[in-house]
């Protein structure tokens, strides 16, 4: 299950993030355009509450209430003062009509079967609510290096030499992911029965280079190693 590894690595997952100011900046952007206007939202794969907390405090976007399996992510995330169920996407009740957006930021790629939380999510909104997926699309420069240290078991393999970004990832926490192509993600969102799909994308730069600097959103899922894909409830 993608998740455990969360429970042992929940500190590690936010200093990482801590350390990478610029990249954490730059995908705060990416949700924080994806949500304006959004309404009542619940946050899926919430994890520590890292990004709640900072759309709190930075953009005046709350979340209303959030689900994560891993307990060492959902504590912390309680130590900031959110409302979070400890369960996955698949078998949480997400309940009827009662959200205007749901959030999945970072953990479509954990998540086992994303079309079921898909049509809870699609359930649990209002018409005319929003679904927001973002993650790392399999086919962006990001995705292309995390398969390749998947393929090569080390951020230290000479494939990879000279290409690492500044701070690599746990690799244990790639170890767990899957990374689908932003087409297949649409091809779920749309089954799910969202329509009027919407794409923002963010971190364009090389992977090696990323940390240099702070990127707005851009529309469009051509170039970005981090992409929103927004779908509607009619
Ligand atoms: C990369 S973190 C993202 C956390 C948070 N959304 C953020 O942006 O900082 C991925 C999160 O997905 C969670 N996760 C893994 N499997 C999941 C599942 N089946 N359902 C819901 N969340 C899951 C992990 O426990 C982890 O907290």
């Amino acid at each position: 299950m993608g998740y455990q590894a969360f429970d042992q690595y929940a500190s590690e997952y936010d200093a990482w993030f801590l350390e990478n100011e610029n990249v954490l900046q730059t995908e705060l952007r990416l949700v924080a355009e994806s949500l304006k206007d959004a309404g009542e939202i619940l946050s899926i794969g919430c994890g520590s509450g890292l990004f709640e907390k900072l759309l709190q405090d930075q953009y005046s976007i709350r979340i209303k209430h959030g689900i994560e399996p891993a307990t060492g992510m959902a504590e912390i995330a309680r130590k900031r003062g959110f409302d979070v169920e400890i369960n996955t996407a698949e078998d949480a009740d997400y309940g009827i009509e009662k959200y205007d957006t749901v959030l999945f930021n970072g953990c479509p790629c954990y998540m086992q079967d994303l079309g079921a939380a898909l049509r809870k999510a699609y359930a649990a909104l209002r018409p005319g609510g929003r679904v927001v997926v973002i993650d790392i699309p399999k086919e962006s420069a990001y995705g292309l290096i995390y398969n390749l240290v998947l393929a090569t078991g080390s951020w230290d393999h000479p494939l990879v030499e000279g290409c690492q970004p500044k701070d690599p990832y746990p690799v244990e926490l790639v170890k767990q992911a899957n990374w689908r192509t932003t087409a297949e993600k649409s091809a779920i969102i749309a089954e799910s029965g969202f329509s009027d799909l919407v794409y923002k994308q963010t971190l364009t730069l090389s992977p090696h280079y990323s940390h240099t600097v702070v990127e707005d959103p851009q529309d469009g899922c051509d170039r970005g190693s981090y992409v929103a894909i927004i779908g509607y409830k009619k």
